[in-house]
């Protein structure tokens, strides 16, 4: 079972890596985890170039190339994003756009989420589902959502966001044992 977890918030140690790290400690020992941390990695998101539609891959070099690979090696892709200005966080967005020349290579990967905010957050869960969709992935999880009452921390105050992250991290093995293990 190989996982990618996304990092989307600047924020290490935030609300939002506390829900992706409930999600992932569901899973079973001999499962391979990778974690990318967007906000230690230097990338820009699409350029001007449409290289790609030629080339056929992304020639933009920086760290999004590594990002890449882990993505087509994963069989699950978490995404664990904050809402920002009732979206996605930049970081998540630049990856999004910089997967424009990955066609088909994501297709069938399980996808799933979490999300955290305080209000606002609808756009944030249609641009990830759109996402999943558009790269014809398998949209799973259980649509976790961490109420943050405060801007910093606050996600103890939402008894619902920790229990369903775990959720959504058993609602991925449940759909990875559906299709990798019959
Ligand atoms: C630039 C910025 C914009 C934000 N915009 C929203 C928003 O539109 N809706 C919302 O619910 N929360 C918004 N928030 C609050 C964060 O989504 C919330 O605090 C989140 O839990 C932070 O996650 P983190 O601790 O993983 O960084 C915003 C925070 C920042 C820094």
């Amino acid at each position: 079972m190989k996982v990618l977890a996304i990092y989307g918030s600047p924020r290490k140690e935030g609300n939002t890596a506390k829900m992706l790290d409930a999600a992932l400690s569901e899973f079973p020992k001999e499962a391979e985890i990778r974690r990318a941390y967007l906000g230690e990695l230097n990338f820009s998101g699409c350029g001007p170039c449409r290289e790609c539609k030629t080339k056929g891959f992304c020639v933009i070099e920086d760290d999004m190339q590594k990002i890449f690979k882990d993505m087509i090696w994963a069989e699950i892709i978490i995404f664990g994003s904050p809402s920002h200005f009732s979206d996605v966080s930049v970081d998540i967005k630049k990856l999004m756009e910089r997967t424009w020349w990955m066609k088909g290579s994501l297709r069938n990967k399980i996808g799933g989420y979490v999300v955290t905010g305080r209000r606002y957050m609808e756009s944030t869960l249609n641009t990830l589902h759109a996402f999943m969709l558009r790269h014809r992935m398998i949209l799973g999880g259980s649509g976790a959502l961490g109420f943050t009452f405060s801007e910093m921390g606050g996600l103890e105050y939402d008894p619902l966001a920790i229990r369903d992250a775990h959720y959504t991290g058993i609602r991925l093995i449940e759909l990875y044992e559906l299709i990798y293990e019959r």
